[in-house]
């Protein structure tokens, strides 16, 4: 089923494949029923009974009742920070709310403080206009009332709205071997391969379930078992790949499962905060391109480290990416502009969200670029987006840069761009992302680095684009 009706160029998009979306793949998944097949603890047993209350009798039935659908057979004890990816205030997620609002009335929080994905809008920085925004306002009013309810049940504060939750600037950062219930998917992608972290992707809503009690039924990605690779990805091209495309590339051809991916470890040397956002944007890809929730790299990721190739299943298939196919990958990007040839009217850099080091690199080759062109501000109105405490770092460490970015008229802006872009109102905005996540999601249009600054020092489009 994958992009019926379009021809089967787009990127295949997690929402329309046939995956279980929990990162265990569906040729696994042994769905029961009838009575509960897991064993509880005492406490947790005392907890299904109701004998502490209704609601968290509800929280561990549905917990259990998920878990069992997976084949679980016992809940574990969460570790490291909770991160939700509920950030959207909107009549949609009404049902989310109820049940947030009975859980914050009875008192009751998750194990420990949780940081959450960004808002859909920032209309300090990102600001659409008075017509649009009076729109996206009506939209989003509910998000004053998830931002309470949140913080009621355990959210740092009201400023801990990222997707890149696990950079030290944030502070989430789960250790190798935590037990998450995590449920944003590029999140989850890093914490699982490069972090060592234990997570499934988690729906909304069974994410704070299974924080407010500290538990999550063990299963696929959480195990051994479920962290062996199907897929062995050979990359052969002759430089570093662009994360972006590399991650499409393995995400459209693996889907859901575990990829170990070799050839890299020369061009990148090790996990680290120079090649943090490399990782990151190259799990995103997979992991919405596909949805892949952990990837091993061969010499570079803690578990690859660790147990090597024998990580690789029995059976195991193989995939080689050149420059060929990296090159086949990018040129099967559709355009979905109403206006093909149309100026390009945004670009958006950094979904999931930048790092410090990103902001640094962006600035330079910004500046770089309108210097070699000879202009001194961006042509097309161009926005990096990152957390207020990686915006905050970023100026800190790298005032020059910071200065620059802001004279050249770049603006670092805290929502999450994809939510911006998949807004009604926006979705007709005829705007370029260096994200294929954005891409998959929305109509924005995916270029390479090269590309963009040469869009935001002239505001055309790329020759041959
Ligand atoms: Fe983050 Fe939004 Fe992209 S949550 S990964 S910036 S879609």
């Amino acid at each position: 089923m994958l992009n019926s009706g379009l021809g089967g160029h787009i990127g295949t998009d997690a929402n329309f494949t046939l995956t279980t979306q929990t990162g265990y793949s569906r040729a696994d998944a042994k769905p029961t029923t009838g009575q509960s097949k897991m064993q509880l603890t005492a406490e947790e047993q005392a907890i299904y009974d109701g004998k502490h209350g209704e609601l968290l009798q509800k929280a561990i039935r549905t917990v259990v009742a998920y878990g069992e659908l997976f084949s679980a057979n016992r809940l574990v004890d969460l570790g490291g920070a909770p991160h939700m990816a509920m950030s959207w205030g909107t009549d949609a997620v009404e049902p989310f709310l109820k049940i947030y609002k009975q859980l914050a009335d009875a008192g009751l929080k998750t194990y420990k403080p949780f940081t959450a994905d960004p808002k859909p809008m920032d209309n300090e920085n990102l600001d659409p206009g008075p017509k649009k925004r009076a729109i996206v306002d009506k939209i989003y009013d509910r998000e004053d009332e998830l931002q309470e309810v949140n913080l009621r049940l355990g959210m740092r504060s009201k400023d801990d709205w990222s997707c890149v939750c696990y950079v030290k600037e944030m502070g989430n950062t789960p250790k190798r071997g935590d037990y998450l219930a995590w449920s944003e998917s590029s999140a989850i992608n890093y914490a699982n391969s490069v972090l060592g972290a234990r997570t499934n992707r988690n729906s909304m809503g069974i994410d704070m379930l299974c924080n407010i009690l500290g538990k999550a039924p063990l299963f696929g990605l959480m195990t051994d078992e479920g962290r062996k690779a199907p897929w062995l990805i050979v990359v052969k091209t002759t430089k570093l790949p662009h994360p972006e495309l590399l991650g499409s590339a393995i995400g459209l051809k693996v889907m859901e499962a575990v990829p170990f991916i070799t050839g890299l470890k020369d061009f990148l040397g090790e996990a680290n905060d120079r090649t943090s956002g490399w990782l990151k944007d190259m799990g995103a890809a997979t992991a919405s391109n596909g949805a892949v929730g952990l990837y091993h790299l061969e010499g570079i990721t803690p578990d690859a480290i660790e147990h090597g190739r024998k990580l690789l299943k029995d059976g195991y298939q193989t995939y080689v990416v050149d420059d060929a196919e990296l090159k086949r990958v990018y040129d099967s990007y559709p355009n979905l502009w109403k206006d093909p040839h149309h100026k390009p009217e945004r670009v958006f850099i950094g979904c999931p969200h930048n790092t410090v080091e990103q902001l640094r690199e962006w600035g330079d080759r910004i500046d770089k670029g309108l210097k070699a062109s000879g202009k001194t501000a961006v042509a097309c109105p161009t926005y990096l987006f990152a957390s207020k405490y990686v915006r905050d770092a970023f100026q800190l460490k790298y005032p020059d840069v910071a200065k620059s970015l802001t004279d050249n008229g770049a603006v670092i802006a805290l929502n999450c761009p994809m939510m911006y872009l998949s807004t009604p109102v926006e979705m007709d905005e005829m705007d370029v992302t260096n994200s294929n996540k954005t891409r998959v999601y929305t109509k924005g249009r995916f270029f390479l680095d090269d590309d963009l600054v040469h869009i935001m020092v002239t505001g055309e489009l790329p020759p041959g684009a």
